[in-house]
Formats: structure tokens, sequence, C-alpha cells
């Protein structure tokens, strides 16, 4: 550990960390700063947060963390209150902070500002055992000016924009937001940032008003009279679905008629249906 480290660390024992922090508590996460949730710490924690690299992504854990596991140099010699020359280690980070809610922030650490190689590194030692080197994305991290890396910067995302508004006036719909690849953009062989360049989360608008269709036509009915020319008829109803109040009506007729040609009347009575 070096001395600044140190430092850190007996400042946090004089001053002694607040008691009963609140933290902002959210496990497997991909963004720190969409952690909501709170918890009230217990006396004698932290707040942390812990990056978790998986295949193909990388997650946070936030929460309240005692003290000493903050400090332990078992759980990462840097996890603690405080930076040293590797938390340039980007991928892998545990840090403590001891304010309400102050671990959002964390494990976000500036370039250095001068190429320099972890002083805790031999890198000629690990260059001639293993070719460090020739993994420029770890060599990076570790030895930059031992490897002639200084130029190489990896992509980091910008601040998301905001929200868009929701992609429809009623029922459900999207917002989007998005993100740029430039906080640095990547150069001289740099990794690209991970993860995606648009979120997005569901929005909900008031109900769309329901609009009346018509059912189908209904057969044709019989001739309106025995004899002579009549009518028939056929029809249909609103009702497939019925409009609600906000809803247009169904446009068109609701009943269509056709001439029906039967038999001259002669003596025999006419009867006449009683549809029309
Ligand atoms: C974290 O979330 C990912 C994706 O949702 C899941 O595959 C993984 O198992 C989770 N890990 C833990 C430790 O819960
Ligand atoms: C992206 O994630 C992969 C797998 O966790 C990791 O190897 C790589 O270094 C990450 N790249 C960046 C730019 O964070
Ligand atoms: C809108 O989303 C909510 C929650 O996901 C769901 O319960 C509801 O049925 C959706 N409404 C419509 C009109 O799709
Ligand atoms: C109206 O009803 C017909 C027949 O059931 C159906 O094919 C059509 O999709 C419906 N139209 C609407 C807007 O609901």
């Amino acid at each position: 550990m070096n001395k600044g480290v140190w430092f850190s660390l007996a400042a946090l024992y004089v001053t002694g960390v607040a008691e009963c922090l609140e933290c902002l508590s959210c496990l497997n996460i991909t963004d720190p700063n969409d952690c909501q949730a709170t918890t009230q710490c217990a006396s004698g924690q932290s707040c942390f947060l812990q990056t978790v690299h998986t295949d193909n992504d990388l997650r946070y854990n936030m929460g309240c963390q005692t003290n000493q596991q903050c400090k332990s140099s078992t759980v990462n010699p840097n996890g603690i209150i405080g930076r040293s020359i590797s938390t340039r280690q980007q991928y892998s980070c545990h840090e403590c902070c001891s304010t309400n809610n102050c671990n959002a922030h964390m494990c976000v650490h500036g370039k250095p500002s001068e190429c320099k190689d972890d002083e805790t590194i031999d890198c000629a030692r690990m260059s001639s055992i293993f070719n460090l080197c020739d993994d420029f994305h770890h060599a990076k991290l570790t030895c930059p000016k031992f490897c002639g890396l200084c130029q190489l910067v990896d992509g980091n995302w910008a601040e998301w924009s905001a929200w868009s508004t929701c992609s429809v006036t009623c029922d459900n719909g999207t917002n989007t937001r998005t993100r740029t690849c430039s906080n640095p953009s990547p150069s001289n062989g740099g990794l690209n940032c991970n993860g995606s360049s648009i979120g997005s989360k569901v929005c909900t608008m008031q109900l769309c008003p329901v609009h009346g269709n018509w059912t189908g036509w209904s057969a044709w009915s019989g001739c309106s009279v025995s004899c002579d020319v009549g009518l028939r008829k056929k029809w249909r109803t609103c009702t497939n679905p019925k409009p609600d109040p906000l809803g247009d009506y169904c446009e068109g007729d609701s009943n269509e008629y056709a001439v029906c040609l039967n038999d001259p009347c002669d003596a025999r009575s006419k009867h006449v249906s009683a549809f029309l």
C-alpha cells in the first residue's frame, strides 16, 4: 500500500466514519447512476461500489459494507477510501466512501494525466516472463509506458441524453435515450465502449379511445311481401367493439335493402311482413 492510501485510512480513523450512513443499494446493475434504492447502514459501515465482470458485461454491486471489508487487502488492495495508481484498472474496482449515497460516483477514474507504469509491478520482469506487452489491453492498465502504449485510449461513455418524450400519446410506448462513446472516443487501438448506446423504458399514457367497428352482416331477411315487389334487408351493428364515449361511431349504414320480385299478386291475399 502506498503512502497516500495510508493517509486516507488514517484520516478515516481520526474523523471516524459518520454513523448510520445512507447508501445506494443495488445488486447486479448495469449502471450505478440508475440505482434508486437506498439502505441505512449499521454503524461502522461505509458505502461501497464494486464492479463485477461477466463474460460480456460489466455489472455493479452497491450497498453498505463494514469498514474492515472496505480496507481489507483480501477483498482488493485498492478497495478503500482513496485511490492508488492501480485504480486506473477501470475494469476492476472496489471502493468505499463515507457520505450519504456517495457510492454512485465511484470507480469513475479520470485518465491518469501522465502515462505511468504501476509502481507495484516490475514491468521488465513481467514482460520477459510472459510477454506482458502482447496483451496490450491489460498492459495498458499496468505498464503503458514500458509497453509503449501511452497513445492508446479506451473509449468511455459520455452521459446519457435526456429521455425522449413518449413515443405514443395513448396506451404504452417507450422513452428512449442515447449516449455516445466519446468521453473519450477510443483511439490507437483502444477498446470500444461496452454496452448499449440506446436505453429504453416503457411509458404508460392514458388509455386510447376505443373506436366502434361493425359486426359482420346478418343473412338477408325474407321478402317484405308475399307477392309483387317487396324489399329484403340485412343488417349489422356497431358493437365489434362498441365505441367508448371518446371513440368514434362506425361509419356507414347499419341496414342494407334489396328489391325482391315475387309472383304477381292475384286473388291471394298479400301478406306484409313487419320488418320494414
Ligand atoms: C446478473 O444479471 C445477469 C443478467 O440479468 C444474470 O445473467 C446473472 O446471473 C446475474 N448475476 C447474479 C450474481 O445475480
Ligand atoms: C468490456 O467487457 C469485457 C468483458 O467483461 C472486458 O474484457 C472489456 O475489457 C470491457 N471493455 C471496456 C471498454 O470496458
Ligand atoms: C401497458 O403496460 C402495462 C404494464 O406493463 C400493462 O399491464 C398494460 O396492459 C399495458 N397496456 C396496454 C394498453 O398495452
Ligand atoms: C373490425 O371487425 C372486422 C371483422 O371482425 C375485423 O376484420 C377488423 O379487423 C376490425 N377492425 C378493427 C379496427 O377492429
